[in-house]
């Protein structure tokens, strides 16, 4: 789908990409020749994703542990990248989710969400932009939302408070920094399976099996999908693409919102055929 060295010399910082999809979206930058950096809070993950993910040609990996709720060790950890040379490309995908009734959150429910979603990714977001700006150095900042950013949800009510404010974050930076050399875009997924997510919110086989019933393409999307998106978006290719949010949801959310969407499911054939004109209309035979 691109040639071979699309994010040569670049250097990308994947937050929480020892699993799921900042994993498979570190794969696929090192393919395309990235040097990758991951963090996230378990240093066994990451050591393993690092051992892994160093048999991939072409790019190189490092690991760094790092809690992105806590600005001081985000400080640190971009520091030590910076050692090595300026990173180009920072890619927010780090979360915390679950699903809950809203009125049985506790208050510390509520922050470890928006402190992993919202302060992790002002805090790394901070970090690198002050940096970018400073320095006169482009940079290209790539947020994963939910589609549900822009809908809110029911049961995940945190996370969507948390994605709705990095999308606004997306788009506000995307005009103030966009200037001075910064583009700012959010993907937005619907279902991709990976364990961090549906073992939390999709953990029971029929809840999977709605949700894949739901959604126009009858499948859930996959992490090369979601990683060729993302690769698409950090590289020079599409530079002029800033303040974006892409979908990537098989259709999913606008089925939920067209008001006649469903009766594809609930109507027949002889329902259709019911509803037909008993004549044909006019200028048809
Ligand atoms: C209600 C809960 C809860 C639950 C935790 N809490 N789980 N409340 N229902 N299921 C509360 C706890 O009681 C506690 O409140 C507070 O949240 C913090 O919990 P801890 O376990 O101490 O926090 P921590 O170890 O930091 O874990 C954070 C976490 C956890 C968010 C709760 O799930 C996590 O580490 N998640 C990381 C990976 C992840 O979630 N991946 C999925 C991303 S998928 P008190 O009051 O006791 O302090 C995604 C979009 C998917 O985001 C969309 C699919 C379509
Ligand atoms: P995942 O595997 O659970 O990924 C979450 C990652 O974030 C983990 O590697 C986790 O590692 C890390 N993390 C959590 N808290 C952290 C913290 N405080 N500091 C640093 N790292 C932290 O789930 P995923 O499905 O790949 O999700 C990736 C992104 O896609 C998330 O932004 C999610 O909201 C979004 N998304 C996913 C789907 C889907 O269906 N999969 C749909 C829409 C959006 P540690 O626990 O080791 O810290």
């Amino acid at each position: 789908m691109f040639q071979p060295d699309l994010l040569r010399q670049k250097r990308i910082l994947i937050t929480g990409g020892g699993t799921g999809l900042g994993k498979g979206m570190a794969h696929r930058f090192l393919e395309l020749g990235a040097t990758v950096y991951i963090c996230g809070r378990r240093q066994h993950v990451l050591s393993e994703t690092e051992t892994e993910l160093s048999r991939v040609a072409s790019g190189k990996i490092r690991s760094l542990p790092c809690d992105i709720r806590d600005l001081l060790r985000v400080e640190q950890m971009i520091e030590s990248i910076w050692k090595d040379g300026p990173l180009d490309i920072l890619v927010n995908n780090a979360a915390g989710n679950f699903l809950a009734r809203t009125e049985e959150l506790s208050p510390g429910a509520f922050e470890a969400v928006l402190g992993i979603v919202l302060m992790g990714t002002i805090n790394a977001t901070m970090a690198c932009g002050r940096r970018w700006l400073q320095a006169l150095h482009p940079g290209v900042v790539l947020n994963i939302a939910a589609t549900y950013s822009s809908t809110g949800s029911a049961y995940v009510v945190p996370s969507a408070m948390a994605k709705a404010g990095v999308v606004a974050l997306t788009r506000s930076l995307a005009v103030e920094w966009g200037n001075r050399g910064i583009r700012m875009n959010a993907i937005a997924p619907g279902p991709i399976p990976t364990e961090g997510a549906f073992s939390r919110l999709l953990p029971r086989p029929e809840l999977e099996q709605f949700a894949r019933d739901r959604n126009p393409l009858r499948r859930f999307g996959t992490t090369e999908e979601l990683a060729n998106l993302a690769a698409f978006l950090v590289s020079d290719g599409s530079g002029y693409i800033n303040g974006e949010v892409v979908v990537m949801d098989g259709g999913e959310q606008l089925q939920g919102a067209g008001e006649f969407s469903a009766l594809g499911r609930l109507l027949t054939e002889d329902d259709w055929k019911s509803m037909k004109p008993r004549k044909a209309p006019k200028g048809r035979q």
